[in-house]
């Protein structure tokens, strides 16, 4: 499958082709990312722009700086809170949830 997102040959990094291609889940679904990418540069390019939703207020959120420092990309890897997608590369079989609203504790019982 050729994804529009994803550079398959790429003048100093070389070609994608002689790669392992990788199967992993996010939220359920199922995705192809080579050998060798980050989580976020395989969502990237599955064009999966939400990595999480802001625990407080729900807005959408995806990655920001790229480079581990702003900590918008956090998701859920294999049951573990906190991982950053665009530092941890992708593994076959990884299991991935995007990170959702938390319930507001001043306002139990409430629909947020
Ligand atoms: S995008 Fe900033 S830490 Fe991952």
């Amino acid at each position: 499958m050729t994804l529009p997102n994803r550079i398959l040959h790429h003048p100093v990094l070389g070609s994608l082709s002689n790669r392992q291609q990788i199967t992993f889940t996010y939220n359920g679904g199922s995705y192809q990312a080579y050998q060798g990418e980050t989580i976020a540069s395989a969502l990237l390019a599955s064009e999966q722009r939400i990595l999480r939703y802001h625990e407080e207020s729900g807005t959408p959120r995806g990655f920001y700086c790229n480079i581990g420092h702003c900590f918008e990309c956090r998701v859920s890897v294999n049951g573990q809170d906190g991982i950053r997608a665009c530092l941890t590369l992708v593994t076959e079989g990884m299991v991935i949830q995007s990170g959702q609203k938390l319930p507001n504790p001043l306002k139990a019982g409430e629909s947020s």
